[in-house]
């Protein structure tokens, strides 16, 4: 078969791609060789986790908050196999979603792993098919730590750590970024001893300091145990049983950590076996990842590259807008992703949410800022639902009062921090976000209260 445009992975890069090429006008066939479309984030990641996460959390609550609501009786009991397939059901819905919008929008799955066996031409199975332009979309894999052996049973990487065939009663994560810890709070809530092992000083490294630091005392108030500064240099596993290994970098002691179960993750790099890059000659950089221009397209003619595979967050919505806008280019299109305004999420109780500077950042740049921050303790909804943890925190210009950086951690953070990134599209200041008429009573209250206290002071603190 014939294409304008041949979508490698059916990931939210690549489904997004195919469905925006296919609405341009374009003849769209899409790559996949799972038995499922959606790429990582919807079969082994995103979705699936929050399917865990959001299960769980009712669960805390139940355990922490409905006594004191008038809520009293037998607290709910773990059934783990049946959480396991309500995972499952939230993931066949999802993915058979995309299935529907690729039929709807007449973009065929050409089913099985893809190479490029030369420019214009894309081989699934034994079939070659023509393409005028293809669109790496192949994504990410989990990083391998030397001294550690994935297994995916006793030493799990996130696919494996959603699978588990019982709980554990001792997890040690091995790195504090967001996978250790929306896994890490999994399985805590469900009752295991868990102990983050990480390398650096402070956890979510290059998330607000200040964020990172009320985040890990809530964390550690939930149950999660933290080992910070410290090197790990290897995990062994029995067929039940694991010990890590770990130096402390202060004094370069080390130390072991029995468990019965190990999550390794410490990163992901992104995913290119077997697609023949090396024989086409598509540049690659130092850090593994596929060069691309401002347009995406990589060294060879005809081949574009978006998401996990190229430079940037390792964010499924970052790599949507990389879909949308190299479809939009390839249809004559002027494709475009603001790279100041992409925020960042962490799906735990409560959420941690961020977009653009940090204060970090900005005095690095030797940037003059201002600090707009409200606590959550001064917002009424939040106090009615237990919900008072956290902070919204705006960071503006000094002198424009132009908004550079938002950072929440609150209830919903990953929600509320979406009208500042709209604010920040349109280049507006937190006096803008201030005089918007806020429904009460709302969590986005906190918001507009720290918009405040960028100028005269917010109300409620
Ligand atoms: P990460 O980059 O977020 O965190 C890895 C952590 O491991 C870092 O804190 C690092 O300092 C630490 N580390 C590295 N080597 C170590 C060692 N030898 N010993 C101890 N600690 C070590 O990576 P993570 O959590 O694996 O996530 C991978 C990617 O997936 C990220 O880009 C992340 O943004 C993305 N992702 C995003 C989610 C979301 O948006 N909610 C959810 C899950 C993943």
């Amino acid at each position: 078969m014939s294409y304008d445009l041949i979508v490698i992975g059916s990931g939210p890069g690549g489904y997004v791609c195919a469905i925006r090429a296919a609405q341009l006008g374009l003849k769209v066939a899409c790559v996949e060789g799972r038995e499922t479309l959606g790429g990582t984030c919807l079969n082994v990641g995103c979705i699936p986790s929050k399917a865990l996460l959001h299960a769980t959390h009712q669960l805390h609550e139940a355990a922490h908050n409905f006594d004191a609501m008038g809520l009293t009786g037998a607290k709910p009991k773990v059934d783990w196999k049946k959480m396991l397939s309500y995972k499952a059901d939230t993931i066949g819905q999802n993915t058979k979603g995309i299935e529907f919008l690729f039929k709807k929008n007449k973009v065929d799955w050409l089913k099985g792993w893809a190479s490029i066996p030369a420019p214009g031409q894309v081989k699934v199975g034994d079939t070659v098919h023509e393409a005028k332009k293809i669109v790496i979309a192949s994504g990410s894999e989990s990083s391998p730590l030397p001294g550690v052996e994935v297994d995916e049973k006793v030493i799990v990487t996130s696919t494996g750590a959603l699978e588990l065939g019982k709980i554990p009663k001792k997890l040690v994560v091995i790195g504090a970024g967001v996978i250790g810890l929306e896994m890490g709070s999994v399985y805590a809530r469900l009752g295991a001893e868990v102990t983050v092992v990480e390398y650096l000083d402070r956890i979510i490294p290059g998330n607000d300091a200040e964020v990172a630091k009320t985040f890990q005392k809530l964390l550690t108030k939930q149950g999660l145990k933290f080992v910070l500064g410290a090197a790990v240099q290897g995990a062994t596993a029995t067929k039940t049983k694991a010990t890590v290994t770990y130096k402390l970098r202060k004094d370069d002691s080390e130390h072991t950590l029995d468990a019965d179960t190990v999550l390794l993750a410490t990163g992901r790099r992104p995913y290119t076996d077997g697609l023949g890059l090396e024989a086409l000659g598509v540049e690659i950089t130092k850090r593994g990842q596929i060069a691309t221009d401002s347009h995406y397209k990589t060294s060879v003619d005809g081949i574009y590259a978006i998401g996990d595979a190229i430079d940037g967050p390792m964010l499924a919505h970052k790599a949507e807008d990389e879909g949308m806008a190299v479809a939009e280019v390839l249809a004559g299109q002027a494709g475009h992703v603001n790279y100041g305004v992409i925020p960042g999420v962490i799906y735990t109780w409560p959420e941690v949410a961020s977009v653009g500077e940090t204060e970090e950042t900005l005095k690095d740049q030797g940037r003059a800022y201002k600090v707009g921050k409200f606590s959550f303790m001064g917002n009424g909804r939040a106090k009615a639902n237990f919900a008072a943890d956290g902070f919204v925190k705006i960071l503006a210009d000094k002198d424009s009062d132009r908004i550079l950086g938002a950072h929440i951690i609150g209830p919903y953070a990953g929600d509320l921090i979406h009208e500042i990134c709209v604010a920040m599209e349109f280049g507006a200041a937190a006096e803008d976000l201030a005089r918007t008429c806020h429904a009460h009573p709302t969590y986005s209250e906190a918001v507009r209260e720290a918009a405040l206290a960028c100028g005269d002071g917010a109300i409620h603190a």
